[in-house]
């Protein structure tokens, strides 16, 4: 029996520039998935996901989409990129734990998928860079879950570093550990509302972001500045105008925040993300009331230097720069506002940036 463990994520700053070629700037969260598995003869999968209480099983060469038991997708479609890919990959039995909440926007399933990755490695071994493990995670993701995904989430679940920020160059894919300082920690509040279809409004924003590249003359948004993009406004529809002055803008933060962070500006680096917040609000409109109250309460405490959305949007979960030492308060008051305003507690979840996937 083999034991695999892969973290969620956070992202820090820098929403929706990773299929734009873009900069972000993540962290691994302390929740995660665990895999047990062993090798069967059968040539057979055999799933069993404990939260769920659900099991799957399929022979290894029908290998498919499954339009019931969706949470097996993530599985079987990074078995099958590894099979494209070349991979020998023989029957096994998994049994599949998590401790990240789903539809928070934390990732739980580019954890589950490199989680897969990682556990078919050591039971059929083979080699493969992290940065290719986590395109094989996002390939699945592209065939078997519908979603057009970037590589934020997978990268961060697998190259992420303990107590460090992790900054993705999405064109180069040049990967650097921040060091964070001690002072300072992170608060996930999730609203525990999911008010979109996340696909469809996901891919939507993603061929708005392409549009405007195209109309830009540009290969992706990743070569506009926000002084381009106001030069060209013209060419742009309101709302593509909108959607690409989010990247860019967004762009333009992790920039400057990889900055604040090495010089441990902890507080003007939060104020960033408060702008970044601020853009989604009204540029990408990607975020929702819940999402909106969060913010709006966590900018009230002084204990809190920054807060925003966290990956995807359209509901799921804050994340919140808090200094350590006022932590606790800070959650409890952040608890009670909320359930105030709307008659239940979100869930609220203190974390380390963590290591990568092991
Ligand atoms: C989701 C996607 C990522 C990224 C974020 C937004 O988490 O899976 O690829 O695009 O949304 O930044």
């Amino acid at each position: 029996m083999i034991t695999t463990y892969a973290p969620g994520r956070a992202e820090l700053l820098g929403n929706h520039t990773d299929y734009n070629e873009g900069l972000v700037l993540s962290l691994a969260i302390s929740y995660g998935t665990t895999i047990s598995a062993d090798a069967n003869d059968a040539g057979e999968i055999n799933l069993y996901a404990r939260e769920f209480d659900r099991h799957w099983s399929g022979k290894l060469d029908n290998l498919a989409p499954q339009g019931r038991e969706t949470w097996a997708n993530y599985i079987l479609g990074v078995v099958a990129q590894l099979r494209r890919r070349g991979v020998t990959v023989s029957g096994f039995d998994a049994e599949i734990s998590s401790t990240i909440p789903i539809g928070a926007g934390l990732s739980s399933s580019a954890s589950l998928e490199i989680a897969t990755a990682l556990t078919v490695q050591k039971l059929f071994p083979y080699e493969m860079s992290r940065l290719d493990l986590a395109r094989v995670g996002q390939a699945a993701e592209h065939t078997y879950a519908g979603v057009k995904c970037g590589l934020l989430d997978q990268i961060s679940v697998a190259l992420s570093k303990q107590n460090h920020a992790t900054y993705i160059d999405c064109r180069a894919f040049e990967i650097s550990h921040l060091p964070l300082g001690a002072d300072v920690e992170f608060v996930i509040a999730h609203s525990g509302v999911k008010h979109a279809l996340t696909a469809g409004e996901y891919n939507e924003r993603r061929e708005s972001c392409e549009a405007a590249a195209r109309l830009l003359g540009v290969k992706a948004l990743r070569d506009v500045t926000a002084s381009g993009l106001e030069a060209a406004r013209a060419k742009l529809p309101g709302r593509v105008y909108k959607r690409a002055a989010h990247v860019v803008g967004e762009n333009e933060r992790v920039t400057r925040a990889r900055d604040l962070l090495a010089n441990n500006k902890m507080k003007e680096f939060g104020a960033l993300m408060f702008e970044s917040h601020e853009s989604s609000i009204h540029n990408f409109e990607n975020s929702c009331e819940e999402l909106d109250f969060l913010v709006g309460e966590a900018r009230k405490s002084p204990a809190c230097l920054g807060a925003r959305l966290s990956g995807g949007g359209f509901g799921g979960a804050t994340i919140n720069l808090v200094r350590r030492k006022d932590a606790d308060p800070f959650c409890a008051s952040l608890s009670a506002a909320y359930e105030q305003q709307y008659g239940k507690r979100p869930l609220i979840l203190k974390t380390e940036a963590c290591a990568a996937a092991e």
